[in-house]
């Protein structure tokens, strides 16, 4: 199941599991639009949930029922621009945007997780490199981080991780006017050793192996092309 399934890291993890595993569930609050994407799959489902509602989404993971791997990819609501900026309404909305709609779904998926399962977050190396205009991000991406360490304890068996991405070309970034974004990915490529932003794919990959490797439990995974390197 991923929460967040539906457009760029989330709709390429739908992707990479059904080709490689059974049964997968995408869920957002308009699945309508990853439809002609997924039709080409005979073993993906979509369901519509607002992770921002906890009781709609905790409904909705039910009906879904027993789950071996939950991922959470789901973005929204983060404020771009320096800190004197943000202020409360930006506040606000970086903790409605992310912050709760991962608490709530990780809530979720816990609850139909099975024993032996894996839960992976998608943070975002803000959290742990500074990254100068990003403030809101480095505050949601770092609890988040925090978050996993105590989940992986009281949650096992159950194992609790998260892959935490660099710059990855998403429709996330379709906000910004194409010379903006041009000059972003450019910049961000310039910075990374491995030459490159990443593609969607790239970090769906590192999700996906996080779910195959069984005793791994309470990590951060950079999928960052190096970039968090000294
Ligand atoms: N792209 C990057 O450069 C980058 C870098 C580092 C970290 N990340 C992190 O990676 C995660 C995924 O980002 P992305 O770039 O793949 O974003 P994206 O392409 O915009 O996809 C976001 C997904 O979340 C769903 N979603 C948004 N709000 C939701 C809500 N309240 N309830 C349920 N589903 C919701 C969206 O579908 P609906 O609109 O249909 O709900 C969509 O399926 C985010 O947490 C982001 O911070 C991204």
């Amino acid at each position: 199941m991923v929460i967040g399934g539906t457009s760029g890291i989330g709709l390429a993890c739908v992707e990479l599991f059904a080709a490689c595993a059974g049964e997968v569930w995408a869920v957002s609050r308009n699945p309508q639009r990853a439809l002609s994407a997924l039709s080409r799959f005979g073993n993906v489902r979509t369901a519509a949930a607002d992770a921002t509602d906890s009781e709609a989404l905790g409904r909705l993971v039910a009906t879904i029922g027993p789950c071996d791997h939950a991922v959470v990819s789901i973005a929204g609501g983060a404020h771009l621009g320096p800190f004197p900026e943000f202020g409360d309404a930006e506040l606000d909305r970086t903790i409605d945007g992310k912050l709760r709609p991962y608490v709530h779904a990780a809530r979720a998926a816990l609850s139909v997780l099975k024993p032996a399962g894996s839960l992976t977050l998608v943070t975002g190396m803000s959290a742990r490199r500074a990254t100068p205009g990003a403030a809101s991000l480095a505050l949601v991406n770092g609890a988040l981080e925090s978050l996993v360490l105590t989940l992986a304890v009281e949650c096992a068996p159950r194992r609790v991780n998260a892959v935490s991405p660099g710059t990855t070309a998403t429709s996330a970034w379709d906000r910004l006017p194409e010379p903006a974004r041009r000059a972003l990915f450019d910049g961000a490529a310039a910075r990374t050793p491995l030459g490159r932003i990443a593609a969607p794919i790239d970090v769906a990959r590192a999700i996906f192996a996080l779910t195959r490797t069984t005793f791994v439990t309470g990590v951060v995974v950079p999928c960052d092309g190096g970039t968090h390197l000294p």
